[in-house]
């Protein structure tokens, strides 16, 4: 029963440009047809599907996702320094909205949380992966991904894909080698999480991305809520 009250947190990830965000919309809107989940909000479960993003997804992390973002005048920010802003936004995040709506039973959908900083921080930067994961365990209290979609793309694919989107933001105008790095990293993490992370192939198009995941989300939809759907 506990299982089927609480909400889960399902994560979108991967490298610039694989359409984390297009992809997170179609699925809020998919899931808002479904009669599955429809079925569901009748018995009072997954009262809401809410949308949020990391860094951004607080009034807090919209000023850190700003300063990480933006450009600056003075010296480049140090790696340590990112990795501590990206914290502070999760740990924020994590406090003040993802905890409280998993409570309620809600679904969060989630773009990006603690494997980007494993990939950006860790396998971009080179932090120490070890430390990475000590301070995701204090952003997050522990709190891990129900799922994780990994939105599989060549680094180089994506990159040209924000490229043709307009200005590059202090993230994206890292060197195509250091994207390479990050989609090492997502790739090395699925290896090692198996049990949560799904990777979809990103390369095809929209509408092929978001039937490869409602496929996907369906199927955990039926094997996390059997008995009340069958009910
Ligand atoms: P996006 O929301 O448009 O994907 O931009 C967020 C950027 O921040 C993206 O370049 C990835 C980066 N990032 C990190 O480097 N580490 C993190 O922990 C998170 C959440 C994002």
């Amino acid at each position: 029963m506990g299982q089927t009250m609480a909400g889960k947190l399902l994560v979108f990830e991967g490298v610039e440009g694989c359409g984390k965000s297009t992809q997170l919309k179609q699925l809020h809107g998919a899931l808002e047809q479904s009669d599955r989940l429809q079925q569901l909000q009748r018995q009072g479960l997954i009262p809401q599907v809410l949308v949020t993003r990391e860094p951004g997804g607080t009034e807090l992390g919209l000023g850190l996702r700003q300063l990480l973002l933006g450009y600056h005048g003075g010296a480049p920010m140090a790696s340590r320094a990112e990795l501590l802003l990206y914290a502070a936004d999760r740990a924020q995040h994590v406090e003040e909205l993802i905890k409280p709506a998993l409570a309620r039973g809600y679904w969060v959908l989630c773009d990006r949380y603690t494997d980007s900083t494993v990939a950006y921080q860790g396998y971009g930067r080179g932090l120490d992966l070890a430390l990475i994961d000590q301070l995701n365990q204090v952003a997050t209290g522990g709190l891990e991904p129900d799922l994780t979609l990994w939105l599989k793309l060549d680094a180089a694919t994506g990159l040209a894909r924000t490229r043709q989107r307009g200005a590059a933001d202090r993230m994206e105008q890292a060197d195509l080698a250091f994207h390479q790095r990050v989609q090492q990293g997502f790739e090395t993490l699925a290896a090692q999480h198996p049990d949560r992370i799904v990777a979809i192939d990103a390369a095809a198009d929209v509408g092929a991305v978001a039937a490869d995941i409602f496929t996907v989300i369906d199927r955990y939809l039926q094997q996390w809520y059997a008995p009340s759907l069958m009910a």
